[in-house]
């Protein structure tokens, strides 16, 4: 579904993120919630050339993959008027031309209960994209974060900073392939903290 198509007509969208957008959404937009939607699980099987690695080291960062029982926890942010065209054409950008993402739309269930659902875009890489990678174990994809970094910043930060926010803003939500992949990232760092903590202290 191309946004031209969705949009058209509208005063209001709102647009759903699981990935950096829960954290840097770097677009003007009225209101945020915290939210989930059904169907989706949220997995680190898509492949980054541009923000998070490079051709010869692609990064590893979360796409979703329809599954019945599933959720995916993240943040709607509604844009209004203006904010519209303005928000779409920099995820374009971002999301589409940088990172092989497509649009489609989904129902997201805000966090607080008083809130309504809404129908909200969401930017979803398939294995029909040629920067996809599919499944590998815990152990191989914190490998590859661990060492890979592009032009927005290192792979580590996207993996870190996606938990802290599941960690500060749904505490009740065991995200296991996200919280398994931090450990295990974070494991291939410890000798060396471990290290560097030795020198300062001797
Ligand atoms: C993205 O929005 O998909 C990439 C931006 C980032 O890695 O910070």
């Amino acid at each position: 579904m191309k946004p031209q198509d969705i949009i058209a007509g509208k005063s209001s969208l709102w647009i759903f993120g699981y990935g950096s957008l829960v954290w840097k959404p770097d677009f003007k937009h009225k209101r945020s919630h915290v939210g989930f939607i059904r169907g989706y699980k949220r997995l680190f099987w898509h492949g980054d050339t541009f923000h998070r690695g490079s051709d010869e080291m692609p990064g590893r960062v979360v796409t979703l993959l329809e599954e019945d029982d599933a959720c995916t926890w993240g943040v709607a942010f509604e844009v209004t008027g203006s904010q519209i065209e303005e928000s779409l054409a920099y995820l374009n950008i971002r999301e589409a031309v940088r990172g092989g993402y497509g649009t489609r739309m989904v129902e997201f269930i805000p966090r607080d209960e008083s809130q309504p659902s809404v129908q909200a875009l969401v930017y979803i890489a398939t294995e029909d994209n040629p920067t996809y990678l599919g499944p590998a174990s815990t152990d191989e994809i914190a490998a590859q974060i661990a060492v890979c970094k592009g032009k927005t910043g290192y792979n580590i930060e996207y993996l870190l900073r996606l938990a802290e926010f599941m960690r500060q803003s749904c505490p009740e939500v065991d995200d296991t392939h996200l919280f398994s992949i931090e450990k295990a990232c974070l494991a291939i760092f410890k000798p060396l903290l471990l290290a560097a903590q030795h020198r300062v202290t001797a």
